[in-house]
């Protein structure tokens, strides 16, 4: 079964202040065709500037593409989109939280938004954050107080709140500890086979990628420039590891 669609996206922006008459656009992704199978955990990568995090949040209808179809599972995101909102959670870099209130008092909140029991998301709130290796006693401290590291997983706990069946983690690991991104890294795996949800993950950490995904996009300049599985990638380019793949087709001089 296929999860998601994405069958000729492109997606542009206008560049400078909004007070300038003359805006230059920017096209942040281009003819980008690809799909995902259900239970798979896809991975993008891309330098700086290529167009993961559009890409991601058009699949999180907060984008409405210019060109091309995007599909999960079966329902078109730009046409249904509170549709395809219950069925995805997105957790990114910038997570926006009330930064002075607690986690836990972030997470009830969300879970009121979401309709769900306050006693179940506090048992597996806690649960999960457990699982991620977040100190307890930190869960009624203001969040501002707390590390990015720390700030991610609550980011993370929240997105899985609600048993999401698409999961969309862009940069998820940034900012965690090697023990964390351990942690984190064994959790994707866990969630995928324990909740049979479908990850789409973008990463600047190659070994990561490696690792976590089943098959991985490699985009530069809003294309797509090859996809596979990571060992199929690396076969194919005859290179010895994935960031080798990836510096020989998006180039050192992007990669920063
Ligand atoms: N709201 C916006 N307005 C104007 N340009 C934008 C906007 N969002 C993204 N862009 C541009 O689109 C391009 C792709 O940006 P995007 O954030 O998707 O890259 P990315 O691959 O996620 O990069 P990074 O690795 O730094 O997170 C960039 O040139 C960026 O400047
Ligand atoms: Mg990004």
């Amino acid at each position: 079964m296929t999860a998601v669609v994405c069958e000729g996206v492109r997606k542009e922006f206008r560049e400078g202040s909004l007070l300038k008459r003359k805006r230059p656009r920017i096209c942040a992704i281009s003819g980008v065709t690809f799909q995902v199978k259900k239970g798979e955990i896809f991975g993008i990568i891309g330098p700086n500037g290529s167009g993961k995090s559009t890409l991601i949040r058009i699949l999180a209808t907060l984008l409405i593409p210019d060109q091309g179809r995007v599909e999960v599972f079966g329902i078109d995101v730009v046409r249904k989109p509170l549709q395809v909102r219950r069925m995805i959670n997105r957790v990114s870099v910038d997570a926006a939280f009330f930064k002075g209130l607690s986690p836990w008092e972030n997470l009830r909140y969300a879970a009121r938004l979401y309709g769900l029991n306050p006693k179940e998301a506090k048992e597996r709130s806690l649960e999960i954050l457990k699982r991620l290796g977040f100190p307890e006693a930190r869960f009624y401290d203001p969040i501002e107080d707390l590390s990015r590291g720390q700030q991610q997983k609550i980011a993370i706990t929240r997105a899985l709140l609600t048993k999401p069946v698409l999961l969309l983690l862009d940069e998820p690991t940034t900012g965690l500890d090697p023990k964390s991104k351990l942690e984190l890294q064994g959790f994707i795996k866990t969630i995928r086979s324990e909740h049979d949800v479908t990850i789409i993950i973008t990463s600047h950490d190659m070994s990561e990628v490696e690792m976590v995904c089943d098959r991985v996009a490699i985009i530069d300049q809003g294309r797509i420039l090859a996809l596979g599985s990571p060992r199929e990638l690396i076969a194919n380019y005859g290179m010895g590891n994935l960031e080798e793949v990836f510096l020989h087709l998006a180039g050192k001089e992007f990669y920063a």
